[in-house]
């Protein structure tokens, strides 16, 4: 908040509450000429229209009372609680402190409710009832806007229920893969393979997953993948689970096996990206949904 604001909530807050202060000392105070009428009440002499006089009738003192009340309410809440501006309050809250509290709590009483499941084998855990249902509350809530309600994946996410796994198939790497998360780099070849180079190396990606193609495109596209994708994606196009690089022979894509996508995925690259899922849902929660994800597979 600029200086300007500050003192600009400062001082109109400040301001009103004298104003107030200062309006009720003064109408307490002041002296009306009271004139006494036959039925016995009293006016202040003002008349208007002829006959129409006005009253002195002070405010009750319980209704002033309540006047002080809220006065004094204001002055101890702006000096405990944040309200002049920048002025924090002596007590320090906040609402992200308050939040930070609560969430604190929450975390907390998770863990210590679910620490003795937590404690437990990956494997284990995955035949525990209890533990997948937990999971798949988990996984509802922070992984099926990407990964779909029935963890089937989507262009871009992949499938999780198939035994196809990108970043390994160990239950110690499907929980590496959620709690890090992971980073996918695939380079754009566009520039090095050209038009050409790109159609015939997507041709040859179709032969290794078994389609039937065009023999020679395939094998110009061969020449191609062995000098610039074999690297990645291995000698057979059976990838490589610790670069992320899909095995290609499986028919089963990310992205898609169609011959445009393969192109686009060729010319210009993929960065798939799996958020880190820790510092969002801590170490048991991770521990339970893989549960979840490895009781897909169970079947
Ligand atoms: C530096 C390593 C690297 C090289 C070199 C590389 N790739 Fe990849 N490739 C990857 C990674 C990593 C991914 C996964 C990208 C993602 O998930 O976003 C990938 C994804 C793909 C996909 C998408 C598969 C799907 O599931 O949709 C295809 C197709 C592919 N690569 C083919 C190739 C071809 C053909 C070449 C050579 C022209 C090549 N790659 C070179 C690492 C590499
Ligand atoms: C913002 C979207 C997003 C969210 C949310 C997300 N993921 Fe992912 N996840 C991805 C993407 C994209 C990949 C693939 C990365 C790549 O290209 O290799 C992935 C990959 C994975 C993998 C590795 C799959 C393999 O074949 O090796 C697992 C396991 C996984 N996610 C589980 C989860 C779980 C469990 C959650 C919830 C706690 C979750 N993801 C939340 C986008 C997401």
């Amino acid at each position: 908040m600029s200086t300007f604001w500050h003192w600009y909530i400062t001082i109109i807050t400040i301001g009103t509450i004298a104003v107030t202060v200062w309006f009720l000392i003064w109408s307490s105070r002041i002296k009306v000429d009271a004139a006494q009428e036959d039925d016995g009440s009293e006016t202040t002499g003002h008349v208007w229209d002829g006959d129409l006089k006005e009253l002195n009738n002070p405010l009750p003192r319980w209704w002033m009372g309540l006047f002080w009340i809220t006065i004094v309410f204001s002055v101890v809440y702006l000096i405990l609680y944040p309200g002049l501006g920048r002025f924090q309050g002596v007590l320090g809250w906040s609402q992200e402190s308050q939040y930070e509290q609560e969430m604190e709590v929450a975390r907390a009483s998770f863990e210590q409710r679910y620490a003795a499941l937590g404690a437990l084998e990956l494997e284990q855990l995955a035949s525990n009832p209890e533990a997948v249902e937990i999971g798949r509350n988990l996984y509802a809530h922070n992984c099926s806007t990407c990964h779909g309600s029935d963890a089937r994946g989507a262009v871009g996410y992949p499938n999780l229920t198939d035994d196809h796994w990108i970043w390994g198939d160990q239950p110690q790497q499907v929980l590496t893969s959620i709690v890090n998360g992971r980073q996918a780099a695939m380079p754009g070849w566009g520039a090095v393979l050209g038009d050409e180079g790109v159609l015939e190396t997507a041709i040859f990606v179709q032969q290794l997953a078994g389609e039937s193609v065009d023999p020679a495109m395939a094998a110009a596209g061969e020449e191609h993948y062995n000098q610039v994708c074999l690297a990645c994606h291995g000698p057979q196009g059976k990838g490589n689970p610790i670069l992320g690089a899909p095995n290609l022979t499986s028919g089963v894509y990310t992205y898609g096996g169609d011959l445009d996508t393969l192109q686009y995925t060729i010319r210009n690259g993929r960065a798939g990206v799996m958020p880190a899922q820790l510092d969002l849902i801590g170490e048991t929660r991770s521990r339970l949904v893989t549960a979840y994800i490895l009781s897909l597979h169970d079947e």
